[in-house]
């Protein structure tokens, strides 16, 4: 089933850039090892190789079969050229709930966005946000409401998308470590947005530059939330709310 379709720019920033149409499709277990290799492609292209968590085939297989979903963005030749990972973790100890201290009956309405990865030639067509709402879409249907993420700090474009996607900062911890308090594992921050709410109410306003982590950590080590970020200025705006979580 199609979900969406368009046109694309390929290769944006070339002299041989041109326009394609694209579809996007919920992928099966069958087109599983495409995923696989367009995430390996992407991770080995990448500067700082700390902002992507790789997950495995086999990680990826079980989850699908717990109805974890992958909506891919698939080009005029029907190869992927994105995807989109979303699953389900409802009691299981890796819901970034836990994080956030969410309450337990609602843990089983949080959808958790895994991966997202963008071919290099097919970027700057914004089709993280454009999967991003996908997503939402689909899993409000089903009945979920809490959607979470962790981004690395060191991930620019990702968390802008992903705050302009309506997620807001809760908490920056360290996250994937094989120790039992993740001391060595990488820094993230942890996203939540609750559809249902559809305003904060702000007692505070403060302004971080982006790269500055000790701030922000102190910010909300305070109760505060990371709301937006301001592209230009590469600045995060915070604000404190006063409810027991926001
Ligand atoms: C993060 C990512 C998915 C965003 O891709 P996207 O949706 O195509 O990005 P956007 O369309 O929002 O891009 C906006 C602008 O930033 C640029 N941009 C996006 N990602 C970039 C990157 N990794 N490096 C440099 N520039 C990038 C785009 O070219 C575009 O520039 P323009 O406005 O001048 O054309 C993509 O960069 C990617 O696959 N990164 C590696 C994997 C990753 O970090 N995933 C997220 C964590 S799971």
């Amino acid at each position: 089933m199609v979900l969406g379709k368009g046109v694309l720019v390929k290769n944006k920033h070339k002299e041989d850039m041109q326009l394609e149409e694209y579809k996007m499709k919920l992928i099966d277990k069958n087109r599983l090892r495409e995923v696989v290799e367009l995430q390996q492609y992407v991770y080995e292209n990448l500067p700082n190789k700390e902002v992507l968590y790789i997950d495995s085939y086999e990680d990826m297989l079980g989850d699908l079969e717990n109805g974890a979903k992958i909506i891919g963005v698939l080009n005029s030749k029907d190869r992927l050229i994105a995807y989109r990972y979303i699953s389900f973790p409802r009691e299981e100890k890796r819901n970034l709930g836990y994080d956030i201290n969410l309450p337990e009956e609602d843990l089983k309405k949080v959808v958790h966005l895994e991966t997202t990865v963008v071919d290099p030639l097919y970027r700057g067509n914004g089709l993280q946000l454009v999967t991003l709402e996908k997503a939402k879409e689909i899993a409000k249907q089903e009945g979920y409401k809490h959607f979470m993420c962790t981004v690395s700090p060191y991930n620019f474009y990702s968390l802008y998308n992903v705050m302009r996607g309506g997620l807001k900062i809760k908490a920056l911890k360290k996250k994937y470590g094989t120790k039992p308090d993740n001391s060595d594992g990488l820094w993230r921050f942890i996203l939540h947005n609750d559809l249902d709410k559809k305003y904060y109410n702000p007692v505070d306003l403060v302004l971080s530059k982006w790269a500055n982590l000790e701030m922000q950590k102190s910010l909300i080590d305070q109760g505060y939330i990371g709301y937006e970020i301001i592209k230009d200025t590469k600045e995060l705006s915070y604000i404190k709310v006063d409810e027991a979580y926001a």
